[in-house]
């Protein structure tokens, strides 16, 4: 079975509604089908809602965060119940950006898988390196710890609907990009290891994103690679034309 490529926009904390309704507007009909790409906007939670009633069949919405309960106390959080009522589809766990400035563990991140495949929701599963695990020889070994415990108690059918994203945290926003050997390295790492704790088929059929400083400029070398199913962009998916090019990348 050939994976079908997939290009999220990570617009972090980025756009107003108003904004955001211009990019999507720019955007909306010039998006190539769904038969040849799936293209997703996560946005900041406030306005996830306007965004959903704007998507269609080339274009999902997804939201960058959720909290593993379904209700209760935890005061401004948001649960997948809440999510799944909005209408999107994916969401965002265990960014790098979440992982080290909210200090959110692998067993919150575990949970938070957990909770949105309860839930009907597909979660983006970040994962990746510091510079220093990198220099130190470290890469794999941390990628194999995330992808074993993040992955606890997924199921070979629930990984239908999981997606990972190899993002190596010294090229995020740094404008340092992975090689694309080495970026394809490590994916094709994270594929055995899902063969290893999954099997053949589960492996062949999840995608694999890379992400960190990926735009017009470097994508086509990165998405051409076997092991790269689709990028996952922060910065050069703020504007609609680098972003409408990089969803037209996946389709070369
Ligand atoms: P940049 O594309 O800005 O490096 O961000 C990558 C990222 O963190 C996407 O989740």
């Amino acid at each position: 079975m050939m994976r079908k490529p997939l290009m999220i926009a990570n617009w972090k904390m980025n756009k107003t509604r108003d904004d955001a309704l211009a990019f999507i507007y720019a955007v909306n009909d010039s998006l190539p089908s769904s038969e040849f790409v799936d293209t997703v906007i996560c946005a900041p939670t406030i306005i996830l809602r306007d965004l959903v009633k704007r998507q269609g069949d080339t274009l999902k919405i997804g939201a960058q965060n959720v909290f593993y309960e379904e209700n209760g106390a935890y005061t401004g959080e948001i649960s997948p119940v809440m999510l799944t009522s909005t209408g999107v589809e994916y969401v965002i766990v265990g960014h790098s950006e979440r992982r080290s400035i909210f200090h959110e563990t692998d067993e919150d991140v575990n949970k938070k898988v957990l909770a949105c495949l309860k839930h009907g929701l597909k979660p983006i599963l970040c994962i990746g390196e510091t510079l220093e695990e990198r220099e130190n020889d470290k890469t794999l070994e941390v990628l194999e710890s995330q992808i074993t415990k993040d992955l606890k108690g997924v199921s070979p059918e629930m990984m239908e609907n999981v997606i990972i994203a190899y993002e190596p945290i010294w090229a995020i926003g740094t404008g340092k990009t992975a090689t694309a050997k080495m970026a394809n390295e490590a994916c094709s790492f994270v594929r055995e290891l899902v063969k290893k704790l999954y099997n053949a088929a589960v492996s062949e059929e999840t995608r694999i994103l890379y992400g960190g400083s990926m735009k017009p400029a470097n994508a086509k070398e990165l998405l051409n690679e076997p092991d790269i199913d689709g990028g996952l962009v922060g910065g050069a998916s703020l504007d609609p034309e680098s972003f409408l090019e990089l969803v037209k990348d996946c389709t070369l």
